[in-house]
């Protein structure tokens, strides 16, 4: 059946603050573009500093009102479970939506982001009446019990390549637990953000439990991380600026804080494994969302005798994809999100090439308007090339060879990061030995991607720290209470 999703019409954007829509206090806006063709789609408000502030003390108010306080834990699940059903019935709005601000293939935005985003929302539903804490046999004439309450106020910084499934992903967890939030949305791709916020209205949350403000990194983005009455900091994006929001919470309140970064995350394909297969996923491990995600499987491992197979049907898939309008039916393959992402991953393209490895099929920029980047697959490379360690962000695939496990291994861990690993073998052993011995936060054994709101996913080294997802995330979002009472005679 053809795809009838249409590009929608989308007015000025506002701040989303206790309820209300409002502009920033600097009435400045920004402009959000279609990568697909550079054009403005709207002007959305820049929030600051002052911005921030007053949503800030939105969510503490809501945080201590009675509408939130006293609101049973269940009925704070049937809320959340209430708003993934909204966003399922919004499913086609949402999605075209999401494609036009971030250029992602309509048909991923539809059977991809936006269920995920419902089923993540209604998974921590059903956890919200389920987190508590325990009875503790201490020694002595002593009651001893924790309980897991709300860490408070918290502020949620996401970026631009699942935007509305990052949405989830913070919301989710920090709703069940009874926080309330301050999330900033990134400024490429702002606008599921807001429409989900409307939809936490309909659901029935209490104003000032959710507040967007949008705006930009280093002024929205920084105000969060360094306002003294958020107790918490959830952020995922670049490594740099990882650092940075915890420096900036250790300057200021020790705010608790949890990093999702990136990751440059090595897919390790044995030559016992099948591989059509193994290198069918290894395609998409890497080139899925235009290779714009945070365990993109870009470093591919090949076992030697395999190699030349291997290298073939992925060569050959990238030369089939079909570049073009996110919402054309046959599009495989849309825009990178923006300009500076664009020209970025032609500097590392170019970077490889200079670095002596070779660009064995894409490697150039499309003519014409939009920001769109070829397939490309890098062969010869060596693990100190900067293509094998930096994060690319993009359509770029790095393959490395290897002779043996131990090999595999090494190569494995030969990066700052620890986001994800694939393994590729029908050989039991092997993949036990691979899965302890690589140093990441998800591996995937004869899969890559495999996806599920009860599945936590983070990353161990330069990747980050504290999960996301599953029952870990909870811990994220809950402060851990000792209460002992003497007992009397
Ligand atoms: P970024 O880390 O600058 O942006 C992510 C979010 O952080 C956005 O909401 C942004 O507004 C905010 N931000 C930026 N500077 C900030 C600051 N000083 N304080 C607080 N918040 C701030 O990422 P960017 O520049 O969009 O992309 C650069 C690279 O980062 C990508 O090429 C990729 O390697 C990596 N990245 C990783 C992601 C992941 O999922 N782990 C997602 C996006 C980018
Ligand atoms: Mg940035």
């Amino acid at each position: 059946m053809a795809n009838t999703i249409t590009p929608p019409r989308v007015v000025d954007q506002k701040l989303f603050v206790d309820g209300k829509w409002t502009d920033s206090a600097s009435c400045e806006t920004f402009e959000t573009l279609n990568p697909a063709t550079g054009d403005t789609i709207c002007q959305v408000a820049a929030g600051d500093k002052a911005d921030v502030d007053i949503a800030v003390k939105a969510a503490r108010r809501a945080f201590e009102s009675k509408a939130w306080t006293r609101m049973s834990a269940a009925e704070r699940g049937r809320l959340l479970y209430k708003l993934g059903d909204l966003v399922e019935a919004h499913g086609q709005e949402l999605a075209a939506l999401e494609s036009l601000d971030n250029g992602k293939p309509i048909r991923d935005a539809q059977y991809v982001d936006i269920p995920m985003t419902a089923n993540v929302f209604r998974y921590y539903g059903g956890w919200a009446d389920k987190i508590h804490g325990k009875v503790i046999p201490m020694a002595g004439p002593f009651h001893a019990h924790t309980r897991h309450e709300p860490v408070g106020v918290v502020g949620q910084i996401i970026p631009w390549n699942f935007p509305a499934l990052m949405v989830s992903w913070k919301w989710g967890p920090a709703l069940a637990a009874g926080c309330t939030v301050v999330l900033k949305p990134a400024e490429q791709t702002s606008l599921t953000a807001l429409r989900l916020a409307e939809l936490t209205v309909e659901a029935g949350f209490p104003e000032g439990v959710v507040n967007v403000v949008t705006g930009m990194g280093p002024t929205a983005g920084a105000a969060i991380a360094e306002h003294m009455d958020v107790d918490k900091v959830a952020f995922t994006g670049s490594t740099e600026v990882g650092q940075s929001i915890m420096k900036a919470a250790a300057d200021s309140n020790l705010k608790r804080v949890s990093l999702e970064l990136g990751g440059k995350s090595p897919n390790i394909i044995f030559a016992d494994a099948d591989i059509k297969k193994a290198a069918n996923f290894a395609y998409a491990a890497l080139f899925f969302n235009m290779g714009q995600c945070c365990c993109a499987g870009s470093r591919l491992l090949v076992e030697d005798r395999v190699y030349d197979e291997v290298m073939e049907i992925i060569t050959a898939k990238a030369k089939k994809q079909v570049l073009g309008d996110p919402f054309e039916e046959s599009t495989t393959q849309g825009p990178q999100v923006s300009k500076a992402q664009m020209d970025r991953i032609l500097g590392y393209i170019e970077t490889g090439k200079n670095e002596g490895a070779c660009c064995v099929t894409g490697g150039r920029k499309l003519d014409r308007a939009g920001y769109f980047v070829e397939p490309t697959v890098f062969d010869g490379v060596k693990a100190d090339m900067k293509i094998a360690q930096e994060e690319i962000f993009g359509p770029v695939l790095t393959v490395l060879k290897f002779s043996d496990i131990d090999e595999a291994i090494q190569l494995a861990n030969d990066t700052i990061y620890g986001l994800a690993a694939g393994i590729w073998t029908q050989n039991i052993n092997t993949a036990n030995r691979v899965a302890a011995s690589v140093k990441a936060g998800s591996v995937w054994v004869n899969c890559y991607n495999a996806f599920d709101p009860t599945i936590t996913f983070g990353g161990f080294k330069m990747s980050g720290f504290g999960r996301e997802l599953g029952e870990y995330a909870l811990a994220n979002y809950t402060e851990v209470k000792a209460v002992v009472t003497a007992l009397g005679k």
